[in-house]
């Protein structure tokens, strides 16, 4: 059995988990420029994808994979896992299948990565359940909408007052009341604004479920064209936006989007090295020493 510790302990990698079980609400997106962040930032990354139905950040590392060889240009990858969906007729069997095989992936990465980015499906299931428990920190994008927010908390229609706790919260405070309870550990839960209309609707509202939670909230990516875009040739807002990489000229929306993406991960203070600096800039000179492509077979598990 996977325990918290296993993966979140002293030396093991950082876990920074998805989550929220509205869909379409900019999971893969986000975790796909967390992890690009985090390899541009010299840090060593592991991914896995939970979401075995959509498979969406698995299908997007692979477009990036593909696109890096066709292009023939540098593009960072992280170590990849998915677990694929158990089709049993019994449940408790195939969650000890889905869980065997998420071990088995932390097992591989564990001692290769400093960072965790873990994507999680738009439903409840036993490994979404489980990976917010082993997490340092969980990202919930959440688009500016009271109908989007119902996954968080009921409002108060009229005052928009918080007046209850949604599902999905209530999934994450369980998991961190356990995880303190098994390790003392604390976990940081980020609510992170996306989409927002001019002024922000549910603004208030997510700040006063803050203080109930005891979660923050940050200003996310607003609507973008350039972030559906991305997807086909595995390209990030973060990627050089050059004709190389993009095989067009860049737009100004682009430049947008890099930068509200760069704030963005600066605000969600994740743990930086010295080494992970280092490790950084003397990639950035071999990149622009060497005319070879990256050793792109780096996916793990289909
Ligand atoms: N800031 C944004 N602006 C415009 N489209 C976005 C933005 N973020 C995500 N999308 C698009 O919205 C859709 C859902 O995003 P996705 O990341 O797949 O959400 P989830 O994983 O929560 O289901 C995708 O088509 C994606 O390209
Ligand atoms: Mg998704």
């Amino acid at each position: 059995m996977l325990h918290a510790t296993d993966i979140a302990g002293a030396g093991s990698p950082y876990v920074v988990v998805i989550g929220n079980e509205k869909g379409g609400s900019g999971k893969t997106t986000l975790a796909m420029h967390l992890a690009i962040a985090l390899l541009k930032g010299g840090h060593r990354v592991g991914t896995i994808d939970l979401d075995s139905n959509q498979r969406g950040l698995t299908r997007y590392i692979e477009n990036r994979r593909i696109w890096a060889n066709h292009r023939r240009i540098e593009l960072e990858l992280p170590l990849h896992g998915f677990v694929p969906r158990a089709g049993g007729a019994r449940l408790e069997d195939n969650e000890a299948e889905e869980l065997a095989a998420f071990e088995d992936i932390v097992c591989d990465v564990r001692k290769f990565v400093d960072f965790l980015v873990i994507d999680t499906p738009s439903t409840d299931t036993y490994l979404m359940r489980l990976a917010h428990l082993v997490a340092d920190t969980v990202l919930t994008p959440v688009a500016d909408s009271f109908l989007d927010l119902g996954t968080l908390a009921s409002i108060d229609p009229i005052t928009h007052e918080v007046t209850g706790t949604g599902h999905y919260a209530e999934m994450v405070c369980e998991a961190r009341r356990h995880r303190r309870v098994f390790d003392q550990g604390g976990t940081d839960w980020v609510v992170i604004r996306n989409r927002s209309a001019r002024g922000g609707l549910v603004r208030g509202s997510v700040a006063e479920l803050g203080i109930r939670l005891g979660l923050r909230d940050i200003e996310g990516c607003a609507e973008r064209i350039v972030y559906r875009q991305f997807f086909a040739a595995g390209l990030t807002a973060l990627d050089a936006l050059d004709e190389a990489a993009l095989g067009a000229a860049t737009g100004r929306s682009h430049q947008l989007a890099q930068r509200e993406i760069g704030k963005l991960v600066g605000l969600l203070n994740l743990p930086t090295s010295e080494r992970a600096r280092r490790r950084a800039a003397a990639r950035k000179e071999w990149f622009a020493s060497s005319g070879a492509p990256l050793g792109v077979d780096e996916l793990l598990t289909e």
